[in-house]
Order: C-alpha cells, then sequence, then structure tokens
C-alpha cells in the first residue's frame, strides 16, 4: 500500500481543525471525545442508528446520521462496520485524532479517519492507513505498515517493519517479532506472541502464535 502525501499533510495541519463530528455513540467514542477535548477541537453532534434510545453522550447531541460537509471520525470499534461506513457516502471528509500523550514521529505517516489513543508510540517511516484504531499504549515501530482499517490494541507491541492486512486486528498485549507479515482480516488472539507470517482470514493465537482456523 503507497500512502500518499495526502495522508501527511492531513496529519500536519491537525492543529487547523476546530470542529468534527462523530459516528457511532460507543465506549470507543467516550475514548474519541476525550481526546478530542485534549486537543480543543470541538465535538458538534454524534451520528447514531439507535438515536431514539442514546439521546446523549458525555453531554453531546446524539442524532440521526445525515450526510456532512464536515470532518468525521467512525467511532466503532469494528473494522468491517468502520469500512462499510467510510464507504457510505456519509461524508468526503474524515478527521484525525491523535491524544497529546501518544509520541508520534514527524516522519510517519497516518490515514485520515484514523485515531491514535492515549500514550500509543508511532516511530519514524511508519504507515498507518485509513479508518484504524491505534489503541491504548500500543507501540509501533519504525518503518511498520498498517493498512486500512485496522485495529492494534491496547498495549500490543509491533517492531519494526511489520506488515498489517487491511481490517486485521492485533489483540491486546500481543507482541509481534520484526519482518512479519500478516494477511488482511486476520484476528490475532489476546496476548499472541507473532514469529511467523500468518495468513489471510484467519484466527491466530498463543505463545508462539499459532494458525487457529479460517474466518
Ligand atoms: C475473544 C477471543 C479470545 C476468542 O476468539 P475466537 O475466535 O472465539 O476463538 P476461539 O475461542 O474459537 O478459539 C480458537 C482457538 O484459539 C485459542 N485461543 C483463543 N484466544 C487465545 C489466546 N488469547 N491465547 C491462546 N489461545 C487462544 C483457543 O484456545 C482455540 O484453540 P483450539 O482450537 O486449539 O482449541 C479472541 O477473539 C481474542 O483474543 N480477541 C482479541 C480481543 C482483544 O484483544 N480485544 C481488544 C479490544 S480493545
Amino acid at each position: 500500500m503507497e500512502l500518499t502525501l495526502q495522508h501527511a499533510q492531513q496529519w500536519n495541519i491537525l492543529t487547523e481543525i476546530t470542529n468534527m463530528k462523530l459516528y457511532g455513540a460507543s465506549g470507543h467514542a467516550k475514548v474519541i471525545i476525550d481526546i478530542l477535548n485534549a486537543c480543543n477541537i470541538n465535538i458538534s453532534e454524534i451520528y447514531d442508528d439507535n438515536h431514539n434510545e442514546i439521546v446523549s453522550l458525555h453531554g453531546i447531541n446524539v442524532c440521526q446520521p445525515h450526510k456532512t460537509d464536515e470532518e468525521i471520525i467512525i467511532s466503532i470499534g469494528n473494522n468491517s462496520v468502520r469500512k462499510n461506513l467510510s464507504k457510505s457516502g456519509i461524508s468526503d471528509k474524515f478527521g484525525i485524532a491523535i491524544h497529546p500523550s501518544a509520541i508520534v514521529s514527524p516522519y510517519a505517516e497516518i490515514g485520515e479517519g484514523t485515531v491514535v489513543m492515549q500514550g500509543a508510540i508511532i516511530q519514524a517511516g511508519a504507515k498507518i492507513g485509513r479508518h484504524c484504531i491505534i489503541n491504548t499504549g500500543a507501540s509501533i515501530d519504525h518503518d511498520c505498515l498498517i493498512e486500512d482499517y485496522a485495529h492494534i490494541s491496547p498495549k500490543a507491541t509491533l517492531c519494526g517493519n511489520v506488515h498489517v492486512g487491511e481490517g486485521t486486528q492485533i489483540g491486546v498485549g500481543s507482541s509481534i517479532v520484526p519482518n512479519i507479515k500478516i494477511g488482511k482480516w486476520t484476528l490475532i488472539c489476546a496476548g499472541s506472541v507473532v514469529t511467523k507470517d500468518m495468513p489471510d482470514n484467519c484466527v491466530a493465537a498463543g505463545n508462539f502464535c499459532e494458525f487457529k482456523k479460517f474466518i
């Protein structure tokens, strides 16, 4: 995946953004609200299909989704739901949220719609795709490539030059040694230690991590 300059520019002009909408009044959204508050970015409203039941979240109005010209972040943890919503035409502009406590190299690239949680570290040369979640305390070392819609769960550690495919989740606390390639839409279960490449569309688990089943 070749990330374009557009990604780098968007991450560099982050400080100019003052307003954002969210899609999804979820627990994940609560964390993104904290991140945007810490960045002094106002959240004007939250879209949710369940707006009749959830009317507000942390004092922010929850309303029916409708097309907007404003920047939006899809605040839903499920990777395939995020992919579908990003292609639904709800907006052409997707924002980025990076907590001030995260350390992101100026030589890293981050795609639109991606959120970087508290204490995460993204090192030089790393490329993060669109609508990814880099969760609390995750560590992504130099030259990693994280494709669109992937989720790097809390405290997961990726050594240098790891490639994570589209829509893949790296489970909480997992470790991946350098130069490993993990396929797309795969789940690496919690606490795994990955020492060899993993295919697309599978569940893999354990220390040392082994293929378990296709999904
Ligand atoms: C929840 C979870 C443990 C179960 O996954 P699942 O698809 O239902 O998998 P199963 O329970 O059918 O297990 C499949 C196999 O993997 C094994 N397995 C599952 N999780 C494992 C783990 N964390 N460590 C070691 N083995 C594990 C099971 O024992 C089973 O092995 P077997 O076939 O040899 O008996 C897994 O989805 C997971 O770890 N998800 C990541 C959760 C996470 O990190 N969330 C972060 C949210 S922010």
